[in-house]
């Protein structure tokens, strides 16, 4: 994407950039020379500040209002912020499962509302939904996730078909487990919950359905972010990619 000779550097936003799949992915595309906006709810400063050139915005993805009249100018939108909660649908809630669709759903529809105007007036546009395998398979205790997961993917695909003309492109990408603070923070919850010990988590819930017996890492699923944000992927729409280590071919 550098190499694009005269022209101006493209522009990505990455939400919940400051850690995990989301610094990945925004230190990822500015190693291609693309001008990263970091958007976390918090330390979006000290994420931005590791990147050269790379810009800050705190924001709580999650208060959805605010969102509603932005304009924005970027090339590269990563809808990437996420939450887990796992419970019982009868215990779960009402308000964490909200607050979830609100971060993986709501949010996600309004930034790309948002940045669909400048993607068409520049005829080229890359949204990268990331969703999980859980967009397409569902585990017991994740009622908030899956659906939300679900809706991201029926919204990628009608973002696909309305910008096709445009020259904008809608993806999902679906990883199985990656190693990142979301998912240290549920082992213990899941051990909980399935009545196992936190040791047993990984192999019996974790990695059971996988044929690859290990975590995702975080700058795998970057580099798959970085393949679909590129013109080599312009005929990639409406699609999802997954990294699931052979958890989905079942
Ligand atoms: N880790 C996994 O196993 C895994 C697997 C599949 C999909 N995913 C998805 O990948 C995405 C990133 O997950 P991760 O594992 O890197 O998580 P993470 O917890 O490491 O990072 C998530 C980031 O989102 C930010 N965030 C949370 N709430 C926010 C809010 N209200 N407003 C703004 N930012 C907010 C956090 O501050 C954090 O920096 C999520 O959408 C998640 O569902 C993760």
């Amino acid at each position: 994407m550098s190499s694009r000779a005269g022209a101006s550097p493209r522009r990505a936003l990455v939400t919940g950039g400051a850690a995990g799949i989301g610094f990945a992915c925004a230190e990822r595309l500015a190693a291609t020379g693309v001008r990263v906006t970091i958007a976390d709810l918090r330390g979006a400063d000290e994420a931005a500040a590791r990147l050269d050139g790379a810009d800050a915005w705190q924001v709580d993805l999650t208060e959805v209002t605010a969102l509603e009249g932005l304009a924005l100018e970027y090339d590269i939108l990563v809808n990437n912020a996420g939450m887990q909660n796992v419970a019982p649908v009868q215990e779960f809630d009402p308000a964490a499962w909200r607050r979830m669709h609100q971060l993986m759903v709501e949010a996600p529809f309004l930034l790309i509302r948002a940045c669909l105007p400048h993607m068409y007036a520049r005829g080229f546009g890359r949204i990268i939904n990331v969703s999980s395998v859980h967009g397409l398979r569902a585990s017991a205790f994740k009622s908030a996730y899956v659906s939300a997961k679900h809706a991201l993917e029926g919204l990628s695909k009608v973002v696909a078909l309305e910008g096709g003309p445009h020259g904008v492109t809608s993806n999902c990408v679906n990883p199985g487990y990656v190693r990142t603070a979301l998912v240290e923070n549920q082992i213990a919850d899941q051990a909980r919950i399935h009545g196992l010990a936190e040791g047993e988590v990984l192999s019996s819930i974790m990695l059971k359905e996988a044929a690859v017996k290990r975590l995702v890492e975080p700058a795998e699923v970057a580099g798959l972010v970085e393949f679909l944000a590129s013109d080599a992927a312009g005929m990639m729409s409406g699609g999802h990619y997954t990294m699931d280590g052979g958890w989905s071919a079942r």
